[in-house]
């Protein structure tokens, strides 16, 4: 049984030019795991604590690497417990998530590794308690998104997400290849119209002056000279609404709307008979549990009604929203809870309850960090958001899928 030798972390630099964490795992055996930590701009409120990352490097390597020095390294749930019981709070605001969550899957590729298991293998085997044969993997389909706004870019669009998703039906590699042509295309459109075609922080274009509508529309266009909306490729939004409600509003200024919830309900059902929309994400302030609740049992049928900051990768808000039908979907990001045991618990729920999941990056990621393409595939997961198909920090998940199907991994 290797055992936990040595818990060593430094600083390095995100996509955002802000400082993150690096944890290195390294078993008795020989064996090890790196992993770096993702961050969030538009975050829900109930999110576990990212301590800052001097803090972090020394919570890691001092209070973290004495408290697992020697213990069993294949015991993961037992070493997540420990961190969540030295943590002691309920958002790991004393240790951090990104401390904890660093040496969560640190542990696991360094168990992956002395196993000599691929990453998504060791993980299925967590996950499933049995080995998922290569034969049988499902590739979560990719969730682009080509239009950044909100707090990922400095232009005037409210919605903070606008994405292509190509058929569940499409090879992995097609499904790339819907994106990258989408985007191409896209460019170019943009160009010809005089926007500008600076990308935001997930990749997508930030091009000022937008309508949300005109936003879908030109994502419609650009995808129809390739492809059938509705059949090929769907539409879908992050509306991330919190960042654009006070006090019972929802202010929209570039469609010059002032909304209260039903109001905000009725819009998004006028773009629903307008674009090929299956997927909206956050399209209620996380307190607005009616606004939810309404729209969820009236369009729940034929839509994705995804929550993000909603539920946090957090059980026991899950649990709220199942109890209330509040969703059908759910966001999975590891550093939103700070364990990778206590993201496969919330996955199970979610999969038992027979809501869709999609895996998901940050909007401050590192190229080194793939961990979500593995987690994805481990758990079957239904879709991936990884951004647009460009940036090293983006392309990397993408990229990540393509070498397991290669059968390389
Ligand atoms: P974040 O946003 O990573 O900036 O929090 C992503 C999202 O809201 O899905
Ligand atoms: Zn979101």
């Amino acid at each position: 049984m290797p055992k936990i030798k040595s818990i060593t972390c430094h600083k390095v630099i995100d996509s955002r030019a802000e400082w993150t964490i690096e944890t290195h795992v390294k078993l008795d055996d020989g064996s090890f795991g790196i992993q770096t930590i993702p961050e969030g701009a538009s975050k829900g409120e109930n999110e576990a604590v990212s301590l800052p990352a001097d803090k972090a490097v020394s919570i890691v390597s001092t209070a973290i690497n004495d408290a697992l020095h020697e213990e069993d390294a294949l015991d993961q749930s037992k070493i997540d417990q420990m961190l969540i019981d030295i943590d002691g709070t309920d958002n790991k605001r004393h240790l951090g998530a990104n401390s904890t969550l660093s040496v969560s899957l640190a542990l696991a590729k360094a168990c992956a590794m002395s196993e000599k298991l691929e990453l998504w293998e060791y993980i299925a085997l967590l996950y499933r308690g049995k080995k998922l044969a290569h034969k049988n993997l499902h590739y979560p389909t990719p969730v682009f998104n080509i239009i950044n706004g909100g707090k990922h870019a400095h232009n005037n669009l409210s919605f903070q997400e606008f994405m292509v998703i190509p058929s569940k039906n499409l090879a992995i590699d097609k499904a790339l290849e819907v994106g990258i042509t989408i985007y191409h295309t896209l460019k170019d459109d943009l160009i010809a119209k005089n926007f500008d075609v600076d990308v935001g922080d997930e990749g997508g274009f930030a091009p000022n002056n937008l309508t949300v509508e005109q936003a879908l529309s030109l994502i419609r266009q650009a995808a129809s000279k390739s492809f059938k909306p509705g059949e090929d490729v769907f539409f879908g939004m992050d509306v991330a609404a919190e960042s654009f409600y006070k006090l019972g509003e929802y202010t929209i200024p570039e469609e010059s709307k002032k909304l209260n919830t039903e109001q905000l309900a009725n819009y998004y059902t006028q773009l629903l008979k307008k674009f090929e929309l299956i997927y909206i994400e956050d399209p209620f302030y996380e307190r607005d549990l009616l606004g939810w609740q309404n729209f969820n049992s009236s369009v729940g049928n034929k839509l994705m009604v995804v929550a993000d900051d909603l539920v946090v990768t957090n059980a026991k808000y899950l649990q709220g929203a199942l109890d209330e039908k509040l969703a059908n979907a759910v966001i999975v990001k590891p550093n939103q809870i700070g364990t990778l045991t206590e993201t496969l618990n919330f996955v199970k729920i979610a999969q038992q309850a027979k809501l869709s999941i999609i895996v998901s990056h940050r909007s401050g990621d590192t190229a080194e960090d793939t961990f979500i393409a593995d987690l994805g595939i481990a758990v079957g997961a239904d879709f991936m958001k990884a951004g647009a198909p460009v940036r090293g920090e983006r392309v990397a998940k993408y990229n990540r899928l393509l070498e397991i199907y290669s059968g390389e991994s």
